[in-house]
């Protein structure tokens, strides 16, 4: 059914890197689309807020990469020291933010309610709401991967969303640098379910892209991306390889 979408691939570099680091990086990815591209796929690179600025410099008039942040506040503005609006975001270039990563569930206590109303907040100022769901290995491991994945979709899908504001990335937490990744029978579950929540949900959401996200890498990628219904993927740990990266972006279908 959603056969037709193009792959989106996202790097979520985290808290990493520097200036000359995003410099690098990127350098390296333009040069790659140039000597072989164009890419088979979107490619949305998110580095941290800091170098947003150089990212966007970096990027600008390259056609084929395009920019994220890793999170939002719910807020316009206003008194909120440390955090970043959307608007901010969209000031900077910023096609796309990613809201509700497992990091910030678990680092900043933030549950799927906050992560609804950022990603209103996102689609509000003109953002792609990159939406994270995905099960601990306690939840996995009691057989309640789905139901957990599905009750997050429900209560994390921001209001007004559509196929072209939101993406649904499908993270285990497990699988979240550590070397480990669901079978492709139990990502093909997980992102079916997902499926299912968004047709029942919105009208178009068949074309919703969702993604896989864990310990995505050159290896894994093209078994990965070929599973039904996997629409991309979000990339940590390799998108911080610009050779690692491409060499994903170049395995979709
Ligand atoms: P990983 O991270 O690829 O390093 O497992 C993915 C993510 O957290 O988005």
């Amino acid at each position: 059914m959603t056969e037709s979408l193009r792959p989106l691939i996202a790097g979520n570099w985290k808290m990493n890197g520097s200036r000359a680091t995003t410099r690098d990086l990127l350098t390296a990815l333009r040069a790659s689309l140039r000597d072989s591209g164009p890419a088979p796929c979107d490619i949305v690179v998110c580095p941290p807020a800091p170098h947003l600025a150089l990212a966007a410099m970096e990027t600008e008039a390259v056609s084929g990469i395009q920019l994220g942040g890793q999170d939002c506040h719910t807020a316009t503005s206003g008194a909120h020291t440390g955090d970043v609006s959307a608007a901010m975001l969209v000031d900077l270039g910023c096609a796309y933010v990613i809201v509700g990563h497992s990091e910030r569930r678990a680092d900043h206590g933030e549950d799927s309610a906050t992560v609804k109303a950022k990603g209103q907040a996102a689609i509000a100022a003109g953002l792609t709401a990159i939406v994270c769901v995905g099960e601990t290995l306690g939840e996995r491991d009691a057989g309640r991967a789905v139901d957990v994945v599905g009750a997050q979709v429900e209560a994390s899908l921001p209001g007004g969303a559509n196929a072209g504001n939101t993406v649904i990335a499908y993270e285990p937490v497990w699988a979240i640098g550590t070397g480990r990744t669901p079978t492709g029978a139990e990502i093909g579950e997980i992102h079916a379910c997902v499926r299912a929540r968004l047709l029942g949900r919105l009208e178009d959401g068949d074309r919703v892209p969702i993604l896989y996200g864990g310990s995505v890498k050159p290896e894994n990628a093209a078994a990965i991306l070929s599973v039904p219904d996997v629409n991309g993927a979000l990339v940590g740990g390799a998108s911080l390889d610009a050779g690692d990266f491409w060499s994903i972006c170049q395995s979709c279908p």
